[in-house]
């Protein structure tokens, strides 16, 4: 009696091992795999407005860490473009003057506070959860200016 229940405890124990050797290695390297979709292709936008990828996304530095701090343009192309440059979630498009106009009325204190914060479908720093407020202001810029 004592051994059955020693080696069915053996064997809970073998699957508990078994799950979370699954968890810790084998999930992190299928997410490796789905973030490194080619920057800029609309696989990658498709991607990235699933809500599944929205953990992803957030999580996704915007470009290399080299300590600088990363222009509007390089800030547009690798977090805000996934939903800007399409309109995907309701996003006003990069470059529709139309659907700018009233948001640039508001003043550009205003839309950054919307950016950082996060407005409707669009996430806190639009999902760059690593980018400073300087390049988040630069990134608003690029974008008004694409606007006008
Ligand atoms: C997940 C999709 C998504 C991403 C990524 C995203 N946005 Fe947005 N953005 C939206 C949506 C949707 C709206 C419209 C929100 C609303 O008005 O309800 C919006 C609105 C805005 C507005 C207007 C806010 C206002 O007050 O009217 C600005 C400015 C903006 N985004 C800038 C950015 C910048 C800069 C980035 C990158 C750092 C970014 N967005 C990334 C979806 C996104």
């Amino acid at each position: 009696m004592a051994q059955q229940q020693n080696s069915s405890r053996m064997i809970l124990m073998i699957t508990i091992v078994i799950a979370i050797v699954l968890i810790v290695v084998i999930w992190p390297l299928s997410m490796l795999g789905k973030a490194s979709v080619k920057t800029g292709s609309t696989d990658e936008a498709e991607a990235r407005i699933q809500p599944v990828a929205r953990l992803e996304l957030a999580k996704a530095p915007a470009a290399k860490s080299d300590g600088k701090p990363r222009d509007g343009a390089t800030v547009y192309n690798s977090v805000c473009m996934a939903c800007h440059a399409s309109g995907a979630a309701g996003a006003p498009k990069a470059g529709d003057k139309a659907a700018w106009a009233p948001r640039i009325a508001t003043g550009t204190a205003v839309l950054i506070n919307s950016v950082t914060n996060g407005k409707g479908a669009m996430p806190p720093k639009g999902g760059g959860a690593d980018l400073t407020a300087a390049e988040i202001k630069a990134a608003v810029e690029h974008l008004v200016g694409l606007a006008k």
